[in-house]
């Protein structure tokens, strides 16, 4: 077993699909370890995607992830960051294989309802970046 980090974006608890990607996410088989909601301050939100500083669209990918609240959380199951890539699909709702979160549930590429860490290492961070550990053991 291992764990990852999604967060529900602030496009996905706006049009109240939280509770239903949440389903989804538990029916695919992950254990919800840690969550809370929260509204990212760009603080925060320049820190958290820091690695796409230098993209055209990291300007506003900063302003919609602080537009309003979003719902960070600590999953858990075998091989979770690779399994979670798969089940909320391609990063553009357009190219994301049909029954992905993404397919169901993004508006665009940019509002695409879910983030989900690459890599174990980015998982690691990621979780750091949201958790203590005792809260994600807990
Ligand atoms: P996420 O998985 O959170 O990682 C980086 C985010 O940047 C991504 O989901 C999208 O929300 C956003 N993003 C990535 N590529 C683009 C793009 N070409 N145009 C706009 N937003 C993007």
């Amino acid at each position: 077993m291992n764990q990852t980090l999604a967060i529900i974006k602030p496009d996905a608890t706006g049009n109240a699909r939280a509770g239903k990607i949440l389903s989804h996410l538990e029916s695919a088989g992950f254990a919800l370890r840690a969550a809370r909601m929260m509204t990212l301050t760009r603080a925060q939100a320049c820190s958290f995607y820091d690695v796409h500083r230098e993209r055209p669209f990291y300007g506003s990918l900063v302003d919609f992830m602080t537009s309003g609240p979003c719902i960070p959380m600590v999953l858990e199951s075998a091989d979770a960051v690779a399994r979670l890539r798969r089940v909320i699909g391609a990063t553009d709702p357009a190219e994301a294989e049909e029954g992905t979160v993404r397919s169901l549930y993004a508006e665009s590429k940019e509002r695409n309802a879910i983030h989900a860490s690459d890599s174990d290492r980015n998982a690691d961070r990621e979780i750091a970046f949201f958790f203590s550990e005792a809260e994600r053991l807990g």
